[in-house]
């Protein structure tokens, strides 16, 4: 039977970040927070998330405690927890490696990861979710969709509930069955992608470690998220 794990919710109206204030405040493992809107969200690579209101903003404080090899988990887990999610409510997603999710051509949902490691291990994970709901995507830099605007009239804490429930679902499956669940719904496999060096390649799989695996002519490289984009990139 799937276990049930209990979480404290923190509901926030305003925050610059849910991951930051997570770190900021030694937020416990356990703890959802989930905030209205964000002043100064936080996206990959050090890049700004638009949090407008009406989207949903969570940062999931996890204490697995997890040797580093397998911190990965989380990278597969979160976005197949907004991609099942997304399917109940009957929206067709794919997975944009690492972890974006994606519906018909448009970004619908980001994921950063934060780890903080204690002797090689991953003692918290703060795992940050923005999924568009039906927050104004017009500052949005790249094309972008959202439950509304998919004809998905859910509120955000009702998918905030079902995201989280999912990720513990997803969490308590081993990394193999993470890889086998998150592979045919990665939309970049098959797709020509562009290496930081310049180089061309088609992206075939997705290793164990979490990296892509890039066919360059007879050779696979493999690489990791920051050193490769789509070639006709969508965001
Ligand atoms: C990306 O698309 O580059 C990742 C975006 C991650 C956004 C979420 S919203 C909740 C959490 N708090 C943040 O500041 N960022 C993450």
């Amino acid at each position: 039977m799937a276990k049930v794990t209990t979480h404290n919710w923190l509901c926030l109206d305003e925050v610059d970040s849910t991951n930051l204030y997570a770190k900021r405040c030694k937020v416990p493992a356990g703890t959802v927070l989930l905030a209205t809107r964000q002043t100064a969200g936080k996206g990959r690579d050090g890049r700004h998330f638009v949090s407008r209101e009406g989207g949903m903003y969570l940062s999931v404080v996890r204490g697995d405690d997890l040797p580093i090899a397998e911190a990965v988990k989380y990278t597969y887990a979160a976005p197949l927890a907004v991609w099942a999610t997304l399917a109940e409510y009957g929206i067709e997603a794919s997975v944009k490696w690492p972890n974006d999710v994606w519906v018909e051509g448009a970004k619908i949902a980001g994921i950063l990861i934060e780890n903080e490691l204690s002797e090689g291990r991953v003692t918290r994970c703060i795992v940050g979710i923005g999924l568009n709901v039906y927050n104004d995507l017009t500052e949005v830099p790249c094309a972008a969709t959202g439950l509304h605007m998919l004809g998905v009239e859910a509120e955000v804490c009702e998918v905030a509930k079902r995201v989280v429930g999912k990720l513990d679902l997803y969490l308590e499956m081993d990394t193999q069955s993470l890889l086998e669940s998150i592979r045919p719904v990665t939309l970049n496999i098959g797709r020509m992608v562009m290496l930081a060096d310049g180089t061309q390649g088609v992206a075939e799989d997705i290793a164990a470690d979490g990296r892509l695996a890039v066919r360059v002519g007879q050779q696979i490289r493999y690489v990791a998220a920051g050193d490769v984009s789509l070639k006709e990139e969508l965001c």
